[in-house]
């Protein structure tokens, strides 16, 4: 008999990679999603869907009863959803701490607790290396995270840490990149309009995972029989800011203009532009929290662990990644 998963946030850029890997692995592959979500990546017929409302632990109660009246137990719950950009700056404690307690609460209150539950956190909930260096991050060290959306993915870690006999993983990608991405995705489109943009002028070092490569590890991670432990994931690499430039710039084919903006202009703008928008009760694009994690310069971390649980290892390095990320694009026809 199939392995039963659920996948929240399955509609999203991650999301759709784990529930393909989840289809590929022969589990029986249920989602939860939103009434308002896209189901674009979500064709395959065998896909069960469900509606999951975390904001309300009443509501939430009666829909997972009925999953849980047609689904004995999962064996794997990945609780994928969260919000990297925020409409406003409550937005990040709600939907990726408070939601998070509300799905945890009341699997154990309806007793629906899975065989394991992996959590999407972030490095950002960790914060940076020590700064102007290439120390990375540890798993040892205090938590410290730059902003508020780190803040909410700590604060659910804890949370999730804290329950006794729960089985769970917490993973805290780096930087994920691919097809599908709509993030580092305005770093391309910049490149290809011959734009190289940097903020600050010291060094930036950074680290990304490749998506295939973040669900490769997940599954590892749930074929084996490691629990109750927390991971950075990267590609064991780390760039510096002009390389991830170079690489693009290569593989793009592209010759560009370099810019480079103080952080001081930076961070007044996004000042600005959060008092302006503040009134119309917007959130703009630009923001402090953007800047904080823009101006941090050391994003290495930690990946030894993965090797040594789970034999990971990336496929996919920088260059290969944004190879096979670029075709993508422009096939969708997005650059
Ligand atoms: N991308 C990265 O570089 C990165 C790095 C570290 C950690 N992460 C974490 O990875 C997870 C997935 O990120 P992603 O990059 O795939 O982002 P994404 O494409 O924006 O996907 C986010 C997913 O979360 C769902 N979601 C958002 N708000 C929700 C809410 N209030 N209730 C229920 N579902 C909600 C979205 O559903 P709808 O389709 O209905 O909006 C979507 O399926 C997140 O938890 C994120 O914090 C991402």
């Amino acid at each position: 008999m199939s392995k039963k998963i659920l996948i929240t946030g399955a509609t999203g850029f991650i999301g759709s990679f784990l529930v393909e890997k989840a289809l590929e692995k022969n589990f029986e592959v249920h989602v939860a999603i939103r009434k308002s979500s896209s189901k674009q990546y979500l064709q395959d017929k065998k896909i069960i869907f469900h509606y999951l409302d975390f904001s309300s632990k009443e509501i939430l109660k009666k829909e997972l009863q009925e999953i849980k009246s047609q689904v004995e137990k999962f064996d794997v719950i990945i609780h994928n959803a969260g919000v990297t950009k925020a409409k406003n700056v409550k937005e990040y404690d709600t939907v990726n701490n408070i939601y998070t307690r509300n799905f945890l609460d009341t699997l154990l209150e309806i007793d629906f607790k899975p065989n394991l539950f992996i959590f999407t956190s972030s490095l950002a909930a960790f914060g940076c290396g020590k700064p102007g260096t290439t120390e990375p991050v540890m798993l040892h060290h205090e938590p410290k995270p730059v902003n508020l959306y780190g803040k909410s993915k700590l604060d659910a870690e804890k949370y999730l840490q804290s329950l006794e006999d729960f089985p769970y993983l917490i993973f805290r990608p780096t930087g994920v990149y691919g097809p599908r991405e709509k993030d580092y995705y305005v770093f391309f489109k910049t490149i290809n309009n011959h734009i190289e943009a940097y903020i600050g002028f010291q060094k930036q070092y950074l680290t990304f995972i490749y998506v295939k490569d973040y669900v490769n590890l997940v599954f590892k991670a749930i074929e084996s029989n490691v629990r109750n432990k927390a991971y950075f994931v990267a590609d064991g690499q780390y760039y510096d800011s002009e390389t991830f430039s170079k690489i693009t710039k290569k593989v793009l084919n592209k010759k560009t203009i370099k810019i480079k903006v103080p952080v001081s202009v930076v961070k007044g703008i996004a000042f600005l532009l959060e008092n302006i928008s503040k009134p119309f009760g917007k959130y703009p694009t630009l923001n402090k929290e953007k800047v904080y994690i823009l101006e941090a310069n050391n994003w290495i971390c930690e990946t030894e662990q993965l090797k040594t649980d789970f034999d990971f290892e990336a496929e996919y390095d920088l260059e290969k990644g944004v190879i096979e990320t670029i075709e993508w694009y422009k096939k969708e026809k997005w650059l």
